[in-house]
């Protein structure tokens, strides 16, 4: 393996609690040379679990953040200029393809479609990646794979992903954990005991049920990680609460009062 791939190795394994049969199903799909698209909201373990399985896999990871600016050449490559005239540079995606990494495109709904449709060569039998400009039709690598995110909470007939898109992939279905769960994941990420993991997971459930009533978006298990983390520090937990829990979920001060209802009940 190459310096320049091997520095995309997960280096130490990733802390990942499986809540289901995810690591198996990836495993399948990988070997299958089955896209997967893990869906669900923000800070419920995508992200973690794709590391997760990179490690596991012995596989290097490429992760880019799609967002709204990301033209396809930001995945493909382009020529740059420099002393000796151009130069191609392998953007991340044909770098993944070239050498045989996981590329992992984070909430690909941030990109435009004209950017998304870019993958569509690569995710069908041919497994090529055309480059246009270079005049070069890259075959994958054995070892590529391509991991999408998406989160179907933000949907919106704008910002979606077509079809032809959505139907390349195997599904993964992320959403919080199951109680217990949650709360051995919060204590282990935190570093707070179990009673308090406890409780911060049963504020994080009633604000849940508050979802389409005025929140966008639950208390993610991510925010529950932070709370229990200022606790550890010694915070006292109502300060915890409002700095990782409240405050950055809303504005509204009817919903900020019920949000400090649920933590006072607990706390
Ligand atoms: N199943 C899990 N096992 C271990 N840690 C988890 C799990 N789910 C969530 N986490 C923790 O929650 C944090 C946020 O998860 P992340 O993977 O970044 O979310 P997402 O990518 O879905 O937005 C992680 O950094 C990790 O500490
Ligand atoms: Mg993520």
């Amino acid at each position: 393996m190459t310096d320049d791939l091997q520095q995309y190795l997960v280096p130490q394994e990733p802390y990942y609690r499986a809540v289901d049969d995810e690591v198996s199903l990836f495993e399948a799909a990988y070997a299958a040379k089955m896209p997967v698209m893990l869906k669900g909201p923000t800070g419920c373990g995508k992200t973690r679990f794709v590391e997760y399985m990179a490690w596991k896999l012995g596989k290097p990871l490429v992760t880019v953040a799609c967002n709204e600016d990301m033209t396809a050449s930001d995945l493909v490559g382009r020529y740059l200029l420099d002393a000796d005239g151009t130069r191609w540079q392998d953007g991340p995606l044909t770098f993944a393809a070239r050498h045989g990494a996981i590329c992992y495109l984070d909430e690909i709904v941030e990109a435009r479609q004209d950017t998304t449709v870019v993958i569509h060569p690569l995710t069908d039998n041919r497994r090529v990646l055309p480059l246009e400009k270079k005049g070069e039709l890259l075959r994958a690598h054995e070892d590529f794979h391509l991991v999408i995110s998406y989160n179907p909470g933000y949907q919106s007939l704008m910002k979606d992903l077509k079809q032809s898109t959505k139907q390349r992939f195997g599904a993964l279905d992320f959403s919080y954990p199951k109680h217990g769960v949650e709360v051995e994941i919060v204590a282990h990420e935190a570093g707070v005991d179990s009673a308090a993991a406890d409780k911060l997971v049963s504020i994080a459930e009633r604000a849940r049920n508050l979802k389409g009533h005025g929140l966008d978006e639950g208390i993610s298990t991510r925010m529950l990680i932070h709370a229990g983390s200022l606790m550890a520090r010694g915070i006292a937990a109502p300060a915890a609460c409002e700095m990782a829990l409240v405050s950055p979920i809303t504005d509204d001060p009817d919903m900020r009062d019920a949000l400090d209802a649920a933590v006072g009940t607990y706390f």
